[in-house]
């Protein structure tokens, strides 16, 4: 039995109606095991379902896939922190490569959704990851650390819990998870990128680096088997009840 902390959070993205959503939500509640103290579950479901999720939530925790960095204001069509708490969400995505690429989110906006959220009481879930090309031009280091630095630079205000996932963005979606010691190997380097801009004692305290890239039953556990990976954000595979179930029922044995 693992004695470290494991998270699992389930990111569902815009994949499911409120309808589907509810439905996953009881299929998962009901089909969960009893968690042990050290597993911790978070479901990431999109914003129009999450005032109807909450209250059926009873193991897991609930986490939204992004937020503004204004408290209020004349923003037409963003969500605040203080709107995300109210509505029972304990942590919040933060810099999806999907988002950096589609939305165009800088690395400016994402320092400051980071900032936010700690602001608000949420638990930043921050993605970082090298595409393809940076990976074979042999910058993955180098990318990732830049991601780390400019998202986490500057924070005055340490929160009791960060995280940062490492997701290795040809890995997301694609079915080919990164090789547990690579993760392993980025997540140092996660860590060494850290150290330049936290306080080492809530570097130890505060931060966790999950991985996330097509994570599923068969690789949950020989990724978690590595000394940094702390946890996993699940895509595909945590849109069936069925397949989530059984991540969850492998990471207890581990
Ligand atoms: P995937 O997605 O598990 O489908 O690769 C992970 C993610 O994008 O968070």
């Amino acid at each position: 039995m693992s004695m470290r902390s494991i998270t699992i959070i389930a990111n569902w993205k815009m994949q499911h109606s409120l309808h589907e959503s509810i439905a996953l939500v009881e299929a998962i509640e009901a089909g969960l095991p009893q968690l042990p103290e050290w597993l911790s579950v978070i479901l990431c479901p999109a914003f129009t379902a999450l005032p109807s999720v909450h209250p059926l939530l009873r193991q897991c925790q609930l986490g939204a896939q992004d937020v503004f960095w204004e408290a209020r204001g004349a923003y037409t069509g963003e969500i605040a922190p203080p709107m995300l708490t109210e509505l029972g969400c304990s942590a919040v995505i933060i810099g999806h490569s999907e988002r950096r690429t589609h939305l165009g989110e800088t690395a400016g906006m994402i320092q400051q959704k980071v900032y936010a959220a700690i602001g608000g009481g949420l638990i930043p879930i921050l993605c970082v990851g090298e595409t393809q090309k940076e990976r074979e031009e042999g910058r993955k280091e180098q990318v990732v650390t830049a991601q780390v630095i400019a998202a986490c630079s500057g924070l005055v205000h340490i929160p009791a819990e960060l995280f940062i996932t490492y997701e290795p963005v040809w890995a997301i979606g694609s079915g080919h998870p990164v090789q547990p010691e690579d993760a392993e190997h980025m997540h140092q380097v996660i860590l060494h990128a850290l150290r330049e801009v936290l306080p080492a004692d809530a570097l130890e305290r505060s931060v966790r680096v999950l991985y996330g890239g097509s994570v599923d039953r068969g690789n949950v556990n020989a990724l978690l088997r590595m000394p940094h990976v702390s946890g996993c954000l699940v895509g595909t595979a945590s849109r069936r009840s069925e397949d989530f179930l059984a991540i969850i029922d492998a990471v207890i044995q581990l």
